[in-house]
């Protein structure tokens, strides 16, 4: 099947440009091919920009376990209507992925259940080194240097030592100091003022975990990917590492800050938590100064009831994945950004961190993973239309401008005009470790 995309302006590495794609046996087989080739379908997408489509490397999709919350089929639906076709997800489910063969099994569930490509992370244990020594199939490890959602947690400094030692993976980590949460949480207890999440989460518990973090890559030069920045401070921290380190800023930490409690309550209680406006600006400048590469959601459904729960008991996370891709091309309407810096920050920045094999750029030989958005449509967020299955959303009653209206995974339409085509199954997403990650 030879299918041929005309028209659209393309956001290719780096121009933004006119030419035609052809997709061939799931790739990006030509991009200007002239003229008198035979195609089996031609898709006339004037007036449409065409990116490749967003690979998010930070999601809690719940399944196994907590499918109340959401499970593979509903999470990976939302992934196709937002544009993402790669997710790699956490391992913090029930059971949690600490060994290969629970790893083996995600992979096999969501091969048979995912719309869009997949990958998950290895989590790390006190005591599971040698799985995580031993795994393929996986971006890298993931470590909870800081509790949250779940019970996984490594804050032993022995243990630190010993996974930044014995394994070669990449690494990437939650920093939360959890000493300095655990005695703040004693100074505020009792309170029911979900603010204080923030209080409790400070800006000094973010700082101290992530300096820790980098100080293990350092001594043990192992590659290490820094999860959602929520701090100015640390935006400044990550970018004296180059060539071991990489970062992320999560949607979240720049579009909301303190100032949004009175307004969405434990909707907006995540962990990290949100900061103050000027941690929200600078985590933004950051991503403009490459100090930050990567974009993603940590998209975190908890059932609406659940979030009602007055605080503490209100769990933290909020969904995002339907949205993420909208919300930055409202932003690039408002002026703020360019087409290709959404396009390093949710595609390529992540496949090079994560060595993913021939994703996240429009370039010949590259997945064809695909999305086609018009730039000048504008439509409301609301709760009931949301695909995740906790159906809600902090962003409830937002117009954003610029909207995904069709998605390609491996070639094949997965996504248009508001339907998700459940035929569609995404691949697994191939890791080349070798390739040393996104400053090689
Ligand atoms: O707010 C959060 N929720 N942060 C995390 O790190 C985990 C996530 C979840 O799984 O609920």
């Amino acid at each position: 099947m030879r299918t041929l995309i005309k028209n659209a302006d393309v956001v290719l590495p780096t121009e933004l440009t006119r030419v035609d794609v052809v997709l061939e046996n799931g790739c990006i087989a030509d991009l200007s091919p002239g003229a008198g080739l035979r195609v089996d379908a031609t898709i006339d997408a004037a007036g449409h920009t065409l990116l490749p489509g967003v690979i998010d490397d930070q999601v809690h999709f719940r399944e196994p376990g907590l499918t109340h919350k959401e499970d593979l089929e509903s999470a990976s639906r939302a992934c196709a209507k937002g544009g993402v076709t790669t997710f790699l997800e956490m391992p913090n489910t029930k059971p949690t992925t600490t060994t290969v063969a629970r790893l083996h099994e995600k992979l096999a569930l969501a091969g048979t259940k995912s719309r869009v490509n997949y990958g998950f992370y290895m989590g790390a244990t006190p005591a599971n080194v040698a799985e995580l020594a031993a795994a393929q199939r996986t971006p890298g490890i993931k470590i909870f240097i800081g509790s949250s959602t779940g019970d996984l947690l490594v804050d032993d400094q022995a243990a630190l030592e010993r996974i930044f030692a014995e394994t070669t993976l990449p690494i990437c980590a939650h920093c939360e100091d959890e000493a300095t949460v655990r005695a703040n949480a004693a100074r505020f207890a009792g309170t029911t003022d979900v603010a204080d999440h923030s209080r409790i989460r400070d800006h000094a518990a973010a700082v101290i975990a992530t300096k820790r973090a980098l100080d293990l890559a350092f001594r043990h030069h192992h590659r290490f990917h820094v999860l959602h920045v929520s701090t100015a401070e640390e935006t400044q921290i990550v970018a004296d590492h180059r060539n071991l380190i990489t970062a992320e800023a999560c949607l979240h930490h720049f579009l909301f800050s303190t100032n949004d409690y009175d307004r969405l309550g434990t909707l907006v209680q995540m962990n990290p938590s949100l900061k103050s406006p000027a941690d929200a600006a600078g985590v933004w400048q950051a991503l403009l100064d490459n100090r930050l590469q990567v974009i993603a959601t940590d998209h975190a459904p908890h059932t609406w009831e659940e979030k009602q729960q007055p605080y503490p008991a209100s769990p933290s996370g909020l969904p995002a994945v339907e949205n993420s891709l909208a919300l930055m091309l409202n932003r690039y309407n408002e002026g703020q950004c360019t087409l290709l810096q959404i396009a390093h920050w949710m595609s390529d920045a992540p496949a090079r961190v994560w060595d993913i094999v021939s994703k996240g750029r429009i370039e010949v030989g590259y997945d064809a993973d695909l999305v086609l958005v018009n730039l000048n449509k504008s439509q409301t967020i609301r709760h009931e239309e949301q695909l995740t299955k906790c159906r809600w959303s902090p962003w409830h009653g937002e117009t954003l401008t610029g909207w995904p209206v069709r998605t390609w995974v491996h070639g094949e339409e997965v996504f248009r005009d508001g339907v998700v085509n459940d035929a569609v199954r995404g691949h697994e997403a191939q890791f080349d470790h070798g390739r040393g990650g996104y400053w090689k």
